[in-house]
């Protein structure tokens, strides 16, 4: 990749200082647009994240006959209300699904379709057409639902749903709560309790937002269950603020010198918020303060400063599903930090948009950092006396999260870094800097 065909970050012109607002929360935004369209009425929605991805799950359930009126607000999120087809049923779509890059929309479609006899073709872009779907569409075909072609790890495919869905009792082979997703919302139309238990526990805005849906659901430490058939009924609900993006926020002042922020309204659900803890056994001045609820999602502020001395740490493996997505960035401060940081089990990063391990080591070896991966384990030795090197360029191969990662590097720093297909930050965060560099001001 030249430097032509990166866009050049250049460093922030001063510490980053005073308080900061991340937009709405990606995976909270996906499912109330997704239950609201699967709901009777009409649901009312504030502070959606307003990104390609969400946008992905907004075309897909126009597409099986919700309505979706949602405006951008000043504020940049988008308000409004969803139609769901309710008792009705999605409708037959005229063509094909084309989720883009979100591997959310796509997998919690098949969960969504496989109760409907309907056919739907679901598809993505070249990233998405790399990633792995048998971990869904086995499950859904012991509850019924077909393939085509049958027993396909990749997209596109078409589903045929089924009027006789059956509740299943399903350990996962991973914990990914995109799978658990896609089993409980096919396990709210199949007649008795759809049960899903987890190697480790995922995130859980499903569980905690489905009762709010009408649908009957309990949830335990490892294991989640629904008991249908249901009816949804429309919710009314408040997204808070992306943990997600609040990470990048977070490291960026951790690592630039003289920063201080406090990140209002994130949501502080512990599934989410694992990078605070680990940046905290990492010696980082970071704490996190509880405000309220929207719904049943805590949330809160996070606060942070610079901090001199960061230590490398190990990040055990049940930890790591509560900081999956801030894997790139939590490297990139361990690159910074004394000593080696190890991520275990972290297989499901070569999975992601694109495979975040070999990304990562690939990326900080640019820099000269020594990292490396054992088996499915990220190792990471940091250089407190990190210098970048003039006329770095780190590609982010498409994927949002290491174009953020790449970023920082020379928003933090004292050169400029060019970062290959930069545009992609519109997935989850589409005013990244413009944030960063008004929080400069
Ligand atoms: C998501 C779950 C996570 C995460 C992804 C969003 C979700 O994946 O990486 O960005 O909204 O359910 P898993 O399905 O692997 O948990």
């Amino acid at each position: 990749m030249s430097t032509s065909e990166a866009t050049v970050i250049n460093p922030l012109p001063s510490p980053l200082q005073g308080t900061a607002h991340v937009p709405g929360d990606k995976s909270i935004s996906h499912r109330a647009v997704l239950f609201s369209a699967m709901a009777e009425g009409i649901s009312r929605l504030e502070g959606m994240l307003d990104s390609e991805d969400v946008q992905s799950s907004i075309a897909a359930v126009r597409a099986l006959g919700a309505q979706v009126d949602l405006q951008k607000q000043p504020d940049g999120s988008l308000a409004g209300t969803v139609t769901g087809w309710g008792a009705a049923g999605p409708r037959q779509p005229e063509g094909p699904i084309d989720c883009g890059n979100s591997g959310t929309t796509a997998r919690l479609l098949m969960g969504i379709v496989a109760p409907w006899p309907i056919t739907v073709e679901i598809t993505g872009d070249a990233s998405l057409q790399k990633r792995p779907m048998r971990r869904i569409t086995a499950p859904l075909m012991k509850m019924g639902a077909r393939f085509e072609p049958a027993g396909q790890e990749l997209l596109p495919m078409t589903e045929l749903g089924s009027a006789n869905l059956k509740a299943i009792t399903y350990d996962a082979p991973m914990a990914s709560a995109q799978l658990k997703t896609a089993v409980l919302l096919a396990g709210v139309f199949a007649d008795g309790t759809t049960t899903l238990n987890e190697p480790a526990p995922s995130r859980n805005h499903t569980e905690l937002m489905l009762p709010d849906y009408g649908v009957p659901t309990t949830a335990g430490t490892r294991v989640a269950a629904v008991t249908g058939p249901a009816a949804m009924h429309s919710c009314d609900l408040r997204v808070p603020g992306d943990p997600s993006s609040a990470a990048f926020l977070a490291c960026a002042a951790l690592l630039k010198p003289g920063s201080r922020l406090a990140i209002e309204d994130v949501s502080l659900n512990p599934a989410r918020i694992g990078f605070a803890r680990t940046l905290e056994r990492m010696g980082a001045d970071i704490a996190t303060s509880h405000k309220g609820q929207d719904g049943k999602e805590p949330f809160g502020t996070i606060e942070v400063a610079y901090t001199e001395r960061l230590r490398g740490c190990e990040v055990p493996p049940q930890h790591i599903a509560s900081l999956v997505d801030e894997i790139p960035v939590l490297a990139l401060v361990a690159a910074h930090a004394r000593g080696v940081t190890v991520f275990r089990e972290v297989g499901e990063l070569r999975v992601k948009e694109t495979d975040r391990l070999a990304a990562v080591v690939d990326g900080l070896a640019k820099l000269g950092v020594d990292a490396w991966e054992e088996g499915d384990d990220l190792c990471i030795e940091g250089n407190p006396d990190l210098v970048v090197p003039d006329g770095l360029v780190l590609d982010s191969q498409g994927d949002h999260r290491l174009a953020m990662t790449w970023a920082l590097l020379g928003l933090t720093g004292t050169k400029p870094v060019a970062v290959g297909h930069f545009e992609s930050v519109a997935v989850s965060y589409p005013r990244f800097l413009d944030d960063m560099k008004e929080l400069c001001a």
